[in-house]
C-alpha cells in the first residue's frame, strides 16, 4: 500500500511517500522560518500563500525521489487539524483535489497523532504500549498509547506549551524567531546554577504542567539587568531556563512511567530535539531501567513523513478512508476526540 502524506498545518510544507512494505520512500520539506523571521512570528496569511507556492514542486520532488508514479498512490493522507485554518485548507484542498483526480480515497490525519507515531519511522521503533511525552510548539501532553488510535491523556499543560515557553523566553533574551533551538544552543555555553528559576507544578501531585510562570520569571530576571544584556547573562539565563523546564518534563515523565507501570517512553514534537532533555532522559533510563525513544531529528518538527505514516497505520488498523472531495479542516481538534476509533 502506497500512501502520499501532506502536511501544512503551520509554517512547514511537507510531502512524503510511505510504503507499508518498504517504509518511507522519500520526503520533501520546505520551512517558512526565514520568511516569518522578519515579522518575529508566524504570519498566518503569508503561511497559507507560501504553502500554495510550495506544494506542487515539493510533490514532484518527493515522487521523483521515491521513483514511483502518482497513479501508484493508494490513498492521500493529509493534516486535517489542529493548526492554522488557512494553512490547513491549502493542504486539504490540494490533497482532496489530487485524490479526486486520481480516483483514490483520502485519510484526514490529526497532526498530533502524526507526532506521536513519528518514532515508529526510526530503525529501532518502540512497540505498543508506551508513555508518550508530546512536546511541541502548541502542545505539552503526557499520554498512554496502547495502539494506533488508543490514546489516554495522563496530563497536559494548563497554559503555555513547552515549545512556546522556549520561544517566548528566547524573545525576552533578544533572540530572533523561532528562538527555541537558538536558546538551547546558547544554554550550552551558559554556566548552570548562576540563576535559579522556578520549577512550576513540580509537586502538584498530578501529571499537569504550567510554563507561563517560568516565562514571567525570565522576564523579571531580564528587567533586573542593565541594558543592553550581556552575552554572558543571556547564556546563563538560557541555561537556567533550560535546566528548569527539562527538570519538570523529566520528573513528570518518570512519574507517568511509574503510574502506568510501563517501561517505554516516547518523546515527540519539536522540543524533543533538545539535547539536554535527551541527555537527562537517557541518563534516567539507564538508572531506572526503562527505554526512551525519539523520532529522528529531522522528524521531530513538522514533516510529511509522519502524516503519511499515521495515515498508513490508520488504514492498516481498519480505520476507513473516505471518498475524496470533502473540503473540511479542523483548526481546533483535541486529540482525545479521535481516541478509541483507531480500528
Ligand atoms: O512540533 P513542532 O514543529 O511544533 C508544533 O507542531 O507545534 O515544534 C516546534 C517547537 C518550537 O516551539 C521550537 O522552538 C521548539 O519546537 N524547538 C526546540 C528545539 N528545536 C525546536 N525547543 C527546544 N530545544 C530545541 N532544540
Ligand atoms: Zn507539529
Amino acid at each position: 500500500m502506497l500512501i502520499l502524506g501532506i502536511e501544512s498545518s503551520c509554517d512547514e510544507t511537507g510531502i512524503a511517500l510511505y510504503d507499508s512494505a518498504e517504509g518511507l520512500l522519500a520526503h520533501a520539506l520546505h520551512s517558512q522560518v526565514a520568511m516569518h523571521a522578519e515579522y518575529g512570528g508566524v504570519v498566518p496569511e503569508l503561511a497559507s500563500r507560501d504553502h500554495i507556492r510550495r506544494v506542487v514542486p515539493l510533490l514532484r520532488e518527493a515522487v521523483g525521489r521515491a521513483g514511483r508514479r502518482l497513479d501508484e498512490v493508494d490513498a492521500v493522507a493529509y493534516t486535517r487539524g489542529p493548526g492554522l485554518a488557512g494553512a490547513l485548507l491549502v493542504g486539504c484542498a490540494f490533497a482532496e483535489a489530487l485524490a479526486l483526480a486520481l480516483d483514490k480515497p483520502t485519510i484526514p490525519v490529526h497532526h498530533l497523532e502524526g507526532h506521536l507515531l513519528s518514532p515508529l519511522l526510526s530503525r529501532d521503533p518502540p512497540s505498543f504500549p508506551f508513555v508518550a511525552l508530546l512536546v511541541s510548539g502548541g502542545h505539552t501532553q503526557l499520554m498512554r498509547v496502547t495502539g494506533v488510535g488508543e490514546y489516554e491523556l495522563l496530563g497536559e499543560t494548563l497554559d503555555d506549551a513547552a515549545g512556546e515557553a522556549f520561544d517566548k523566553s528566547a524573545k525576552l533574551l533578544g533572540l530572533p524567531y523561532p528562538g527555541g533551538a537558538l536558546l538551547s544552543q546558547l544554554a550550552e555555553q551558559g554556566t548552570p546554577g548562576i540563576y535559579e528559576l522556578p520549577r512550576p507544578m513540580q509537586h502538584s501531585g498530578d501529571l499537569n504542567f504550567s510554563f507561563s510562570g517560568l516565562k514571567t520569571a525570565v522576564l523579571t530576571l531580564v528587567r533586573e539587568q542593565d541594558q543592553p544584556l550581556t552575552e554572558t547573562f543571556k547564556a546563563d539565563a538560557a541555561r537556567a531556563f533550560q535546566e528548569a523546564i527539562v527538570e519538570v518534563l523529566v520528573k513528570k515523565s518518570l512519574k507517568a512511567l511509574k503510574q502506568t507501570g510501563l517501561k517505554q517512553l516516547v518523546v515527540a514534537g519539536g522540543v524533543g530535539a533538545n539535547k539536554q532533555l535527551r541527555a537527562t532522559l537517557d541518563d534516567e533510563a539507564r538508572r531506572k531501567r526503562f527505554r526512551v525513544y525519539y523520532p529522528e531529528l529531522e522528524f521531530c518538527t513538522d514533516n510529511g513523513a509522519m502524516i503519511a505514516l499515521a495515515g498508513c497505520l490508520r488504514l492498516q488498523a481498519g480505520s476507513p478512508s473516505k471518498p475524496a472531495g470533502e473540503f473540511a479542516v479542523q483548526p481546533r481538534w483535541p486529540l482525545m476526540d479521535i481516541s478509541g476509533n483507531g480500528a
